[in-house]
């Protein structure tokens, strides 16, 4: 039986290495995990031309990806409040001409969106997630795709967390016209695709 854990490494992007070393550097204690990222890369690969939306930039780490995955006619926005990680993702990704960053709370970027945006929303923040989450569903284009992470436990969970994982959880999943996967890979993914 071949093993089957070679995904995050075998399609790591180069400026993603970087990243991650800056990054650990910085200690910045939220980064999406590698096995996250070559996911995302797939999603992406699979919205040729896409609009893709990532909340929470962080360092860049899942920006590589996505980028990695995209083709050139796609297009990414990945917005953060915290200037000083997303320097990181700018130095590194910057002169891409298919990402622009925002440094703007995620919950007043969402309500500037015009409807029906996007094909894909990394929402990686609480904003998108546990707050504003009609906000970015709305924004998801018919065949889009809506991906949360950190579904599992983490350590760094404050008090009472849990509760609204699985009350997120249960919205996505009652939600008339959407597809809805739970996954345990990484932190623990959904994957949500309106109809
Ligand atoms: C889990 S980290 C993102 C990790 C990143 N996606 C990566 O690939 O490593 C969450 C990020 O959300 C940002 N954030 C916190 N509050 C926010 C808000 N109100 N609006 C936008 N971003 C926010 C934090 O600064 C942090 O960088």
């Amino acid at each position: 039986m071949p093993a089957l854990d070679r995904t995050p490494e075998t399609g790591a992007p180069e400026t993603w290495r970087r990243i991650a070393a800056h990054t650990a550097r910085l200690g910045f204690d939220m980064p999406s995990e590698p096995r996250t990222g070559a996911f995302l890369k797939m999603l992406a690969a699979s919205k040729p031309g896409g609009r893709m939306l990532e909340l929470g930039t962080g360092t860049g780490l899942a920006t590589a990806w996505l980028l990695a995955g995209m083709d050139a006619g796609a297009r990414l926005t990945s917005v953060d409040v915290a200037p000083e990680l997303q320097a990181v993702a700018r130095a590194e990704l910057g002169d891409d001409p298919r990402v622009s960053f925002v440094i703007e709370d995620g919950l007043a970027f969402l309500r500037r969106q015009a409807p029906a945006g996007y094909d894909l929303i990394f929402a990686d923040a609480m904003p998108g997630k546990y707050e504003g989450l009609e906000e970015a569903l709305a924004l998801v284009k018919p065949g889009g795709l809506w991906i949360g992470d950190d579904m599992l436990p983490q350590p760094n969970w404050p008090e009472g967390h849990a509760a609204r994982v699985a009350g997120l959880l249960d919205t996505l999943q009652s939600r008339e016209g959407w597809a809805v996967v739970e996954m345990a890979w990484a932190s623990g993914l959904v994957v949500a695709v309106r109809g």
